[in-house]
């Protein structure tokens, strides 16, 4: 099953008739299994939930933890990077090796590791002392 194919079709079911902009995420963990999400939008808070958080809750509520590749779809001039807080939420349950893909409809891709999406991330460590 491949990622690509995966997000491709996700992003068809987004609801996003505030933004008009549609994602697709899916994520791969190291049993095999692939989780896919899209962005949910509704009126009282129109950003609503991003597709790559979808796709994290749908592997949390299978039981699994760890995410080894996630690839983010969306129809924009170049690759949609995930915001901030979703930058959080992936490092929460990937190691800093783990492969971010953005890519367009286009096929215009970037690749990128945690480590460099969300440098120097807050971690359980910093609590160590706590
Ligand atoms: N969005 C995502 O789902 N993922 C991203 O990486 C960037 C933004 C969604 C949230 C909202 O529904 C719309 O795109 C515009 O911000």
């Amino acid at each position: 099953m491949s990622l690509l194919d995966e997000a491709l079709r996700v992003r068809e079911n987004a609801y996003a008739p505030y933004s008009k902009f549609k994602v697709g995420a899916a994520l791969r963990t190291p049993s095999g299994e692939v989780f896919v999400g899209c962005n949910a939008e509704n009126v009282a808070y129109p950003e609503g939930t991003c597709a790559e958080a979808g796709a994290i809750a749908a592997m949390c509520a299978a039981g699994e933890r760890e995410i080894v590749e996630i690839w983010v779809l969306a129809d924009s001039p170049h690759p949609t990077t995930p915001c901030g807080g979703c930058r959080q939420k992936i490092a929460e349950f990937a190691r800093k090796d783990a492969q971010i893909v953005m890519r367009t409809l286009e096929g215009v891709e970037l690749r990128m590791t945690m480590a460099e999406l969300l440098p120097g991330a807050f971690d359980k460590s910093h609590m160590d002392k706590a």
